[in-house]
């Protein structure tokens, strides 16, 4: 890769923000296929490509998934009335995407891992054996590689987990395939808002080297 092919990286991968308002601009086949190609070159635990995704711009659809997140936190505020504040908050952070042109639903599946399920019978109580988080973290890859596609081709896009309060409700409507589990919803559209960057933590405080 070129010193200027290096820099456009990092200036995508640094230049992604998270955007919460889109324009009315409708998303194009061809840019909505991309985004779904990102999505499906991520590396996965043992190339087991985890993973489920679900592309709509349908705005009756996405509004109906927005309304069962709604739905959901009411009941809870309902039988648990101090969580009123703090469902507010986690409505507003969980609907907007109803208003993006594009909604992507991503579902993960969640897979045991052969080696870990052996350590498990033969060594029960290991730190290691029993459940895995390779189907979720190969997941959350895809989502990046979509994120930064999404970027790089001008859009505006969030990674929302807020949602997933509602996880069985939208699982209801969405209807994923069998045993795919809600992991993320992504709003796209070309952006309405130009945030600035939140900071980020110290580099001491976040990495080391070891030379
Ligand atoms: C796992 C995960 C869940 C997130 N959930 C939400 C969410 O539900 N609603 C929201 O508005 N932003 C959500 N975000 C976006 C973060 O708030 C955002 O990435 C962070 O503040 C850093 O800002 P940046 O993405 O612009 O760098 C989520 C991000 C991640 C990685």
């Amino acid at each position: 890769m070129t010193d200027e092919g290096r820099a456009h990286l990092a200036g995508i991968i640094e230049g992604r923000r998270s955007v919460r308002r889109y324009t009315a601009n409708p998303v194009p086949d061809d840019d909505v296929e991309r985004m779904i190609s990102a999505f499906r070159w991520a590396p996965s635990g043992s190339n087991k490509q985890p993973w489920f995704l679900i592309a709509s711009r349908n705005a009756a659809f996405n509004a109906a998934a927005a309304g069962a997140v709604r739905d959901e936190v009411a009941g809870i505020v309902r039988r648990a009335p101090g969580f009123a504040q703090t469902g507010e908050n986690l409505v507003r952070y969980a609907t907007f995407f109803e208003k993006a042109p594009l909604v992507f639903y991503v579902a993960g599946e969640p897979q045991p891992s052969r080696w870990r399920k052996q350590l498990e019978a033969l060594l029960p109580g290991h730190p290691a054996a029993g459940a895995s988080l390779s189907w979720l973290v190969s997941t959350a890859a895809a989502i990046q590689n979509l994120l930064l596609t999404a970027h790089a081709l001008g859009y505006g896009a969030c990674w929302l987990g807020a949602p997933l309060v509602a996880r069985e409700r939208l699982e209801r409507h969405l209807e994923p395939p069998d045993g795919r589990r809600l992991t993320a919803i992504i709003p796209v559209g070309r952006p309405a808002e130009t945030p600035r960057p939140p900071a980020r933590r110290d580099r001491e405080e976040t990495c080391r080297r070891v030379d």
